[in-house]
C-alpha cells in the first residue's frame, strides 16, 4: 500500500453492539455487516466468541458468523478469549481472530478473570492452536493511556505487552484508548515507547480510540504523524465496553473518513455509503446517531 492509504477496521459490529442492553435481533446483525461488506471495507470485526455469561448480547455469534455474507478480500475477525472460544469460531470456519489483553492488572481481571501475566500465557496457547488450523491473529492492548480501576497505565507496560504478543506470532496490534482518556501526546508517549522496546515499524500497530472525552481525531492525527496507517472506528460512533463504566463509542467511522479525505488519505471506503449505514443501525437500536458528521450530512 501507498503512505497515502490508510486501513480502518469497522468494529461496530462487536465493539458497537457488545453494550447494548436490549437484544439486538441476529437478522438485524447480519444485515448491519452485510451492508457494511459492500462499502469497500477491506476488515470488519463482527462478533465475539466470549462467554455468553460475560457478554449476553455476542451470545449469537455462530449463527451470526454463519449467516453473513463474506466476500472475497474482506476479512471478518471475531474476539476469541480462550480455547473454548477458538473452537467454536473453528467449527464456524473463522480466518481470522483477536486476542485481547490490557495494560492495567485490575482491567484484565475484571475483563477476562485472569492477570496480565496469565493472559500471556493464554494468548501463547490460542495463537498456537489458531495457527494449525490456518488461523491468524490480531492482538488487543486495552488501557493504553488509562484505565477506569487504575488510572494512569504505563507505556511501558503497553509495550511489553505489545511486544509479546507480536513476538508469538499476532500480525498487528490494535491499540486500545479503552476509556478515551488519551491525549495527543500521552498517545505519541505510547507509540514512542513501542519504538524503544520492539524493533518493529508502526506498520505493525493499529490504534482504537474511543471517543470519551471527544479526543479521539486528534488522537488519530498523532498516530498518523508517527506512522500508524490503521484505525479502529464504529459506524455511528457505537460502542464502548461492558467492563469499562462510562466508556462511549469508539470514534465514529464518519467522521473519521471525513478527516482522512480532508488530509488527502486514501481509505477505498464509500462516505455517503457509510452514513446510510449509520443512520439505518442507529434507527434499528432506537439510539442517536453519536457522529457529527452523519448529523450534518442527513441534515442537508
Ligand atoms: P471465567 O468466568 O473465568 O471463565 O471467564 P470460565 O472458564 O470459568 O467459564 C465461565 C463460564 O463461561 C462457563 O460456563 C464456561 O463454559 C463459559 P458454565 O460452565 O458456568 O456453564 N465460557 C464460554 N462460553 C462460550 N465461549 C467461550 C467461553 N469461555 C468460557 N469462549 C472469560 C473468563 C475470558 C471466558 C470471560 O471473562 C469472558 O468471556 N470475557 C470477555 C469479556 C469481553 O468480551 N469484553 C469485551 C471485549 S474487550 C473490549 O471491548 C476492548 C477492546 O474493544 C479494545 C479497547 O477498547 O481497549 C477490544
Ligand atoms: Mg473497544
Amino acid at each position: 500500500q501507498s503512505g497515502d492509504f490508510v486501513k480502518i477496521v469497522e468494529v461496530g459490529p462487536r465493539d458497537g453492539l457488545q453494550n447494548e442492553r436490549k437484544m439486538v435481533p441476529t437478522e438485524i446483525k447480519v444485515d448491519f455487516i452485510n451492508r457494511l461488506s459492500a462499502t469497500g471495507l477491506r476488515s470488519i470485526e463482527v462478533t465475539s466468541f466470549v462467554s455468553p455469561k460475560w457478554v449476553p448480547q455476542m451470545a449469537d455469534n455462530s449463527r451470526v458468523f454463519q449467516r453473513i455474507e463474506k466476500r472475497d478480500g474482506i476479512s471478518y475477525p471475531v474476539l476469541v478469549p480462550n480455547l473454548k472460544g477458538l473452537e467454536s469460531a473453528v467449527a464456524v470456519g473463522v480466518k481470522e481472530i483477536a486476542v485481547f489483553g490490557a495494560a492495567s492488572e485490575a482491567f484484565s481481571k475484571a475483563n477476562t478473570n485472569c492477570s496480565i501475566e496469565e493472559s500471556v500465557r493464554n494468548f501463547k496457547v490460542v495463537v498456537e492452536e489458531a495457527k494449525k488450523h490456518g488461523i491468524r491473529t490480531r492482538g488487543y492492548v486495552s488501557c493504553i493511556v488509562g484505565c477506569p480501576y487504575e488510572g494512569e497505565t504505563k507505556p511501558a507496560t503497553t509495550a511489553h505487552l505489545a511486544s509479546i504478543m507480536l513476538d508469538i506470532g499476532c500480525y498487528e496490534v490494535s491499540l486500545g484508548d479503552t476509556v478515551g482518556v488519551g491525549s495527543p501526546r500521552k498517545i505519541k508517549r505510547v507509540l514512542n515507547e513501542l519504538h524503544h522496546v520492539s524493533s518493529s515499524n508502526m506498520s505493525c500497530y493499529a490504534l482504537h480510540c474511543h471517543d470519551t472525552y471527544g479526543q479521539a481525531l486528534v488522537n488519530i492525527q498523532a498516530g498518523l504523524e508517527d506512522g500508524v496507517r490503521v484505525f479502529d472506528s464504529s459506524v455511528a460512533g457505537l460502542g464502548g465496553c461492558p467492563y469499562a463504566a462510562g466508556a462511549s463509542g469508539n470514534v465514529a467511522t464518519e467522521d473519521l473518513l471525513y478527516f482522512l479525505r480532508g488530509e488527502g488519505l486514501e481509505t477505498g471506503v464509500d462516505f455517503d455509503k457509510i452514513v446510510e449505514i449509520g443512520d439505518y443501525i442507529s434507527n434499528e437500536l432506537g439510539r442517536a446517531n453519536h457522529s457529527k458528521t452523519a448529523l450534518a450530512v442527513l441534515a442537508k
